[in-house]
């Protein structure tokens, strides 16, 4: 009974501090980002203390929250334009307690039947958005109904991971008894996250079987070239085991032509993994879909709800255009969690790396039944309009430019007469003044700022302030 009271007034005391932490995030009330020194914060969070006497409740939450809160990223601050991380909707916050809360470890339907349930629906409302045909109910499925599939996952690293696993069994379906043979290579153009990379080398693939695609200067595939790789990997006595294109690129935002990829990869029988853990969302707006024309033409498709639909980490979706493609990825034997069984809902378990798996589908279907497709797509077409708007301007100002247009929320530019170390410089005194947060990226050699436009309250005003305080850091006026 004690223990419901001092849920009920610290959720009450959580919700507050949160309700705070925002409004004061959106009217720029403090910093959007503070580094302390990290002894600084253990010693100012009273960890030790805590962990020693414990009680960490009432009036003292209230007083932790408050200096947790203080030091935080302010992701939903309009200066916030580093990572491309959420500013989560607080329906997906809310989400992420009751999922907290109830700890459905919903990977085998009977620990979790809503959470498992959503996550199916969600998965088929990807697969809808990709033009594929979604998976039926269990008790639906006919032997010969060729449909596609997926699992969402902790993050789009671990989802590339598992898309290119799936792939390796298409090509190779004994690999996973006689481990990975020495002829597969990976098609990859050079912008790909890293995330691929460190994929190939989980699944032993080699860094040396990564084959680099030819891109144009801002780093696209070019469509023409995509035969000629394929045909050269052949000749040289390499199977191709998949070619990855980007949907978007991580530090310029530009998407690869998936029609063209895509039906070349068709032609030549190669599997097409398209990273689309940023720029998926595209999808979800009649005006920015046409960005991802000829995705269902691909194999598979990374999809990150935790990037552009506002959902708290994490949560990510590997799609594949056949299910079967998925459920030989992984062969395991655990008799107590795999065996047949009589059950009227789905396991996930056999999908994915992981065992225990939070309801991530819950975290994202809270925030789309939020603000609705609608609502959601408005927020994509926002701030990609809000990169292209930023674009025009500061690529006409005199000292400053862009190595390209972009076409998601993503823009990189510099100051042309200043160092990259200058760059860089600028970047650290605007996060040492806490007024904006900015990464940077390296194009063509040259180090750029990155501006990732995450929160729905940064506007054309907030660009203008934060391209002043540059120049300013940058001793420039
Ligand atoms: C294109 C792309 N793929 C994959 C990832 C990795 O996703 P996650 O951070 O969810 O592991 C990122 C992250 O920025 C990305 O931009």
């Amino acid at each position: 009974m004690k223990a419901g009271v001092s849920f009920l007034s610290d959720s009450r005391i959580v919700s507050r501090a949160l309700d705070r932490f925002r409004r004061r995030a959106v009217r720029r009330d403090g910093p959007v980002v503070s580094q302390p020194p990290i002894e600084n914060l253990i010693r100012d969070l009273d960890l030790e203390g805590y962990a020693r006497r414990g009680g960490l409740t009432g009036r003292g939450l209230a007083r932790f929250l408050d200096r947790y809160l203080d030091s935080c990223t302010w992701l939903h601050h309009p200066g916030y334009m580093a990572h491309q991380v959420a500013a989560p909707h607080s329906s997906g916050a809310l989400a992420s307690l009751v999922d907290g809360f109830t700890n459905n470890a919903m990977a085998i339907y009977e620990m979790g039947p809503p959470a498992a349930a959503i996550e199916f629906w969600v998965l088929n409302w990807m697969i809808a958005k990709v033009g594929w045909v979604p998976m039926p109910y269990p008790r639906e499925a006919g032997p010969a109904l060729l449909h596609a599939g997926g699992v969402l996952t902790h993050g789009g690293s671990l989802a590339n991971l598992t898309a290119l696993l799936a792939a390796r069994s298409r090509v190779a379906p004994d690999a996973w008894d006689r481990g990975t043979p020495p002829d597969l290579a990976l098609l990859v153009p050079s912008e790909s996250h890293y995330s691929i990379a460190r994929a190939a080398g989980i699944l032993g693939l080699g860094s040396a079987a990564v084959t680099p695609l030819e891109t144009d200067a801002a780093g696209r595939v070019i469509p023409d070239r995509v035969r000629g790789a394929i045909r050269r990997v052949r000749e040289s006595g390499r199977r191709p085991m998949a070619l990855v294109a980007n949907a978007c690129s991580t530090a310029l935002g530009l998407f690869d032509r998936l029609r063209e990829i895509g039906a070349a990869c068709r032609e030549e029988g190669v599997w097409l993994h398209v990273d689309g853990a940023h720029g998926a969302s595209a999808l979800l707006s009649e005006g920015t879909r046409a960005l991802l024309d000829g995705v269902e033409l691909a194999d598979s498709l990374v999809w990150d709800a935790h990037k552009l639909m506002r959902t708290p980490t994490l949560c990510a979706a590997v799609l594949v255009r056949d299910a079967r493609d998925l459920d030989g990825a992984f062969k395991q034997e655990a008799s107590y969690l795999f065996h047949d069984k009589a059950q009227p809902g789905v396991d996930f378990i056999h999908r994915t790396v992981e065992c225990t798996k939070s309801g991530l589908g819950l975290r994202f279907f809270a925030v789309l039944a939020a603000l609705g497709e609608q609502g959601l797509a408005a927020y994509v077409e926002r701030q990609f309009g809000l990169a292209r708007e930023a674009h025009r301007w500061i690529s006409g100002l005199p000292d400053f430019e862009c190595p390209a247009a972009p076409q998601a929320n993503i823009l990189c530019f510099r100051l042309s007469a200043a160092s990259d170390e200058a760059q860089i410089a600028a970047r650290d005194a605007l996060i040492s003044e806490g007024s904006f947060h900015l990464s940077t990226a390296e194009v063509g050699g040259r180090r750029y700022l990155r501006a990732s436009f995450m929160s729905p309250e940064t506007t054309m005003d907030d660009v203008r302030r934060m391209i002043e305080r540059v120049r300013r850091a940058a001793g420039g006026a």
